[in-house]
């Protein structure tokens, strides 16, 4: 029996302009998805996800987490996971990287952070039509702060290049952050927020302004991060929200949650694709935070960052 565990994450800024190359900062959340592996009977052929028979459609992250490692039945997967699917909260990538974890140890091979990540970026890229940057793979690998960028800085953990465009992943150092996370309960499916900006930037001539201003300011967050100032870092996600909403991203629910939060934090924004999913808090007042989003049902925890990133148990 071989398991693997990975973490979900938030993205704190740049979120869709991370997709044009512009940098985003993500951190781990200690909200983690767990995939078993076990070899399973002759008697029980083909493979089975949480005692099911895995269907042509079913689990596409899986599927490709198989096809990428090569893995053949007879084979029982058990999947069991803390976070919300289609919440923002990266519950697809955490999939993809423990799943490649369990796999790639049930077969006896070594599961390397940079090859897990690159394998769980190609995953995101099949499972959202070409148009993916491996933000939350990678964050749900290396686990703590990510800053992904265009450009090579200290901290690299490694680089990827897809379709002439190139993204360089790096460690960074976040301090101690109280983020408090809502849920809208709306599904944001990911696929389909990544193409309705792809349209809007194709159709709007400010539509890649947007996502440049959205880049200046994951540029401004990291500087805020190194200098400590919440401040500074809630104002930049303030403006964020600002500029996805101009993409067509956000909601009605999603506009109200972070106007409910806002007079208790340093700032707030929808995190992750948009189209419904999840907002985050800057907060020095988690309890009056998740207290305002409950009163507009809103289920809303204070969110515990983590430094895990996959592990694997052979
Ligand atoms: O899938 P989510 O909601 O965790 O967010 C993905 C982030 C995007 O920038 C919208 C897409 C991507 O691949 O970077």
């Amino acid at each position: 029996v071989a398991e693997a565990s990975a973490p979900g994450k938030v993205i704190l800024l740049g979120e869709h302009a991370v997709v044009y190359g512009e940098p985003a900062i993500a951190v781990a959340l200690e909200l983690r998805t767990r995939v078993r592996a076990e070899p399973a009977g002759e008697a029980r052929p083909g493979i089975t996800v949480n005692g099911e028979p895995l269907q042509e459609k079913g689990f596409p992250h899986v599927r490709q987490a198989l096809r990428a490692t090569g893995a053949q039945g007879p084979l029982a997967l058990r999947i069991d996971s803390d976070l919300p699917s289609s919440a923002g909260l990266g519950s697809s990538a955490a999939l993809s990287a423990a799943t490649l974890g369990a796999l790639l140890a049930a077969q006896g091979r070594e599961a390397r952070l940079p090859e897990v990540a690159r394998m769980a970026f190609d995953i995101e890229l099949a499972t959202q039509e070409g148009r993916a940057s491996p933000t939350d793979t990678t964050t749900s690998v290396a686990g703590g702060g990510v800053l992904v960028d265009s450009v090579e800085g200290p901290g690299l953990l490694w680089q990827f290049e897809r379709d002439g465009k190139r993204w360089w992943l790096h460690r960074l150092e976040v301090p101690s952050l109280t983020l408090v996370v809502g849920l809208s309960g709306q599904r944001g499916r990911t696929g389909e927020q990544v193409a309705r900006v792809a349209a809007h930037v194709l159709r709007a001539p400010q539509g890649m302004a947007t996502v440049r201003e959205l880049g200046e300011l994951a540029r401004s967050g990291v500087k805020a991060l190194r200098d400590r100032d919440l401040a500074t870092l809630g104002q930049l996600m303030d403006r964020a929200h600002e500029g996805l909403r101009h993409l067509g991203v956000s909601t009605p629910r999603l506009d109200e949650l972070v106007r409910t939060a806002r007079p208790h934090s340093y700032g707030a924004k929808l995190t992750g694709a948009g189209g419904g999913g999840s907002v985050i808090a800057l907060t020095d007042q988690p309890d009056e935070v998740v207290r305002a989003l409950r009163a507009k049902e809103c289920p809303a925890l204070v969110a515990r960052l983590t430094t895990r990133g996959l592990e694997v148990r052979p």
